[in-house]
């Protein structure tokens, strides 16, 4: 297994070009169940999980293609790659390709919307909670599909087409809505979505469908309506940067101290984010290429943060966040509000020095004078990652293990970091 290997201490200054959204890529190629016709999508990011879904999308039959790939390819460049639904082989998304990845459990809603029927593995996934799926049946069954549950797996069945209808969710829920308008837009009739999700990701995906000729109004607010159709044809779609991996490395740069571009990076998409960066003491300016982040002198300072739904601060950077703060100048708090376990990087970085007490939902963070390098190793994607953000500023060596996690979630993270004068490199095998 890789492991990633990493002396604290360097500031970091140049251009890091941000990739295609990881959590946008992966509901855009599911959208591809939705027609017969082809599906290009550009600015691709290079990640474990989208080699996964390309296999599970293949299991029901769908062609995958990397366009126009040539040797020496500049490797910045997000990829092109084609989708083509035509015939689709088989409804049933099994358990051995399901169980990794829980947004590919996502395939159920234009399975059901298209086919009639799907048989769904239960997902897996970081482990970070307990990610229950109910709220994602409820959407269906509000769109006419009969569920079973059978053997861990989720079947649902429409043999005379799904109906629009209106879907409340009791919570945010960014996969709920993502099924809720993958199924309404081939549903008869009109369907309300209230309380939906309005993660950028959702609106990407939402344009990516209107493309498509689906009729959809209202995406990144919390009331999405649509009008169903018959049918929706192929279109080609340039997914939208990763917002994720833009607060990740503007905290990486706030821990380090120096100066760099984040390259076609769009603050309207983490602007909570930004504003926290802010205020611990970092410098953030918008510029026409991207987001210019820069630290020099002063110490960090604490800050008190409540993770929520967007457009609030995402849970996706909480763990990055929290190894920031452990050299705050103060003592710094964050609570955690949409996943129950997401404090699997505490220990962690506990390892490397840092003070951190953890009260139910909140930790508590006193801000330390030195972090010094350790063997690690995280339970998840943004834990893993919080491990380097800490280590780039922790005094001699850390070994990140279980780099599987940041592989599936950070495009050539440390090829990126090291090109800003980190010293960092990869240990294979
Ligand atoms: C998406 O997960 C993201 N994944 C997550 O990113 C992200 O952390 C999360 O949204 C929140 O922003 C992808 O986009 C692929 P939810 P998702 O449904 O859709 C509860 C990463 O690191 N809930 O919005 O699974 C749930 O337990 C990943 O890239 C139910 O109760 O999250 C949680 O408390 C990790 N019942 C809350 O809702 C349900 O049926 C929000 O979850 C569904 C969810």
């Amino acid at each position: 297994m890789d492991r990633i290997r990493i002396v604290g201490g360097q500031k970091l200054n140049g251009t890091i070009p941000i990739s295609g959204a990881k959590n946008a890529t992966l509901p855009l190629m599911i959208a591809s169940l939705l027609t017969e016709d082809r599906l290009v999508l550009e600015n691709v990011p290079r990640l474990a999980d989208v080699i996964q879904l390309q296999r599970i999308l293949g299991n029901h039959g769908v062609d995958v293609m990397i366009a126009g790939k040539r040797a020496g390819d500049e490797p910045n460049i997000g990829r092109t790659i084609e989708l083509s639904a035509k015939h689709i082989v088989d409804t049933t998304a099994p358990y051995e390709l399901v169980s990794t990845m829980r947004a590919s459990f996502w395939v159920i809603a234009p399975l059901v919307a298209r086919m009639g029927e799907a048989k769904v593995s239960m997902p897996g996934g970081c482990t970070i909670g307990t990610r229950p799926v109910d709220l994602l049946i409820m959407a269906l069954e509000k769109l006419g599909a009969q569920i079973e549950i059978e053997g861990g797996y989720v079947i649902a069945r429409a043999k005379n087409g799904l109906r629009g209808g209106d879907i409340n969710f009791p919570k945010v829920t960014v996969g709920g809505t993502h099924t809720a308008l993958m199924a309404a837009v081939l549903a008869k009739g009109t369907t309300v979505i209230e309380n939906a999700a309005r993660e950028p990701e959702i609106t990407d995906v939402a344009d990516c469908l209107t493309k498509m000729g689906a009729k959809i109004t209202g995406a990144g607010t919390s009331r999405i309506v649509v009008e169903g159709v018959a049918g929706l044809n192929g279109a080609r779609h340039s997914v939208l940067p990763d917002r994720i991996e833009t607060g990740t490395y503007a905290m990486a740069v706030a821990m380090t101290g120096g100066d760099v571009l984040l390259q076609h990076a769009r603050p309207e998409l983490l602007q909570a984010a930004l504003d926290v960066i802010a205020q611990a003491g970092a410098t953030v300016t918008p510029t026409n290429e991207g987001i210019r982040i820069s630290r020099n002198g002063s110490g960090l300072k604490p800050v008190d943060v409540a993770t929520a739904p967007f457009p609030g601060f995402p849970t996706d950077l909480q763990a990055q966040l929290m190894a920031l703060m452990t050299r705050a100048e103060g003592t710094s708090h964050i609570t955690e509000t949409i996943f129950e376990n997401r404090f699997m990087h505490v220990q962690e970085l506990a390892r490397l020095g840092a003070q951190i007490q953890l009260n139910g939902d909140t930790a508590t963070i006193e801000g330390v004078k030195r972090l010094k390098g350790a063997p690690v190793m995280a339970t998840d994607l943004r834990a893993s990652v919080s491990l380097v953000i800490a280590a780039l500023a922790a005094e001699g060596e850390t070994t990140v293990n279980r780099v599987y996690h940041l592989d599936r979630g950070f495009e050539r993270l440390e090829q990126k970091l090291a090109a800003c004068g980190a010293m960092i490199e990869r240990i294979s095998g």
